[in-house]
């Protein structure tokens, strides 16, 4: 009963959780252990050196080679334990599993905008599968807000002008408390809501009820289309842009020698500032698109780029330079 009102330490619903827990639970056992033998030598050396016990000052001191090694060696070795047992979490937790399932947020003054893959969008919640790993792709409108589940032990910037990633796999079914935990605001105390774990059959059960929206992709066709994209983009020899299919993961050259991977962030850069990092062989002809998307449909169109693949296998492989020499 308390529990549900008060807790100091929050439930564990995530598999790396518990290896939070445990990092945490050593470094405040250890500092009890340090404090606490400090303290008690202080008390113990107050009394037994008193004045009234050596009334004798003796001038000059002694060294001890031995116990000066104890006390530098062994710290040391428990600090590189910390640093190196903590690394291990921090690129477990910055890696997320190649099967992972994709999910979009926007953090906006003051709310987290959520869409999932199929087309079903949310806000200040964020339903999940249980055991299954999910990663979130994620960016702001505005301020840098962070997307903070206590119970999945997982905190994570929210930037605009960026795009953040974090996962997490929950393994345990519920709700749980989703915060903001960067000041953005007025409101910031505000910018909460839930996360809510559930079986695979009733989160499918979930995509499928409520108001469907388009799915990003379509969504992100729609735009491309409508923005006339095509008129440009298109997968054709005599294109005055470069080919889009297949481009998310791809390694670019650009006009300044530079080679690249074509990333999320890359395609955002791209559309919202053509005129920064140009593909090397093409003119710098595209417009801006700053001021006419929001991050959303930024999302959606990377969700569509995403989509376009090439048909022909071959394609994929060609090698940077012939693929070059191939171009104006
Ligand atoms: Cu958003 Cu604090």
């Amino acid at each position: 009963m308390v529990d549900d009102i008060f807790r100091l330490h929050p439930v564990n619903a995530s598999t790396t959780g518990s290896w939070v827990d445990w990092h945490y639970f050593f470094l405040v056992g250890m500092s009890l252990v340090i404090s606490i033998g400090i303290s008690v030598a202080i008390i113990i050396l107050a009394f037994r050196y008193h004045r009234s016990r050596t009334p004798r000052h003796e001038p000059g001191f002694e060294t001890n080679l031995k116990l000066e090694l104890t006390w530098i060696i062994i710290p040391f070795f428990i600090l590189m334990g910390i640093f190196v047992w903590s690394s291990i979490i921090f690129f477990h937790k910055r890696t997320p599993p190649v099967d992972s399932m994709e999910i979009y947020v926007v953090g906006k003054q003051w709310m987290w905008k959520i869409q999932h893959p199929g087309g079903r969008s949310e806000i200040d919640e964020l339903h999940i599968p249980v055991d299954r790993p999910i990663r979130l792709k994620m960016t702001s409108e505005d301020v840098i807000h962070s997307f903070y589940v206590p119970a999945f032990r997982t905190k994570m910037d929210v930037v605009p002008g960026m795009y953040t990633t974090t996962w997490f796999e929950a393994n345990r079914t519920g709700e749980y408390h989703l915060f903001c935990a960067e000041y953005c605001g007025t409101d910031h105390s505000g910018m909460i809501g839930r996360v809510v774990v559930m079986q695979p059959e009733e989160y499918s059960e979930w995509l499928r009820g409520g108001e469907m929206g388009v799915p990003p992709q379509a969504a992100g066709e729609a735009l491309f289309e409508r923005h006339r994209c095509n008129d440009c983009h298109v997968q054709d020899d005599e294109a005055r842009c470069p080919s889009l299919v297949g481009l998310l993961g791809r390694q670019v050259r650009l006009s300044d020698g530079q080679v690249i991977v074509a990333d999320e962030a890359y395609i955002r850069e791209s559309i919202l500032r053509p005129h920064e990092q140009i593909v090397a062989g093409y003119p710098s002809i595209m417009p801006s698109y700053e001021g006419q998307l929001n991050e959303e449909q930024i999302f959606q169109l990377i969700a569509y780029i995403k989509t376009l693949q090439p048909e022909d296998v071959d394609q994929v492989d060609v090698p940077l330079d012939e693929d070059l020499e191939t171009q104006p």
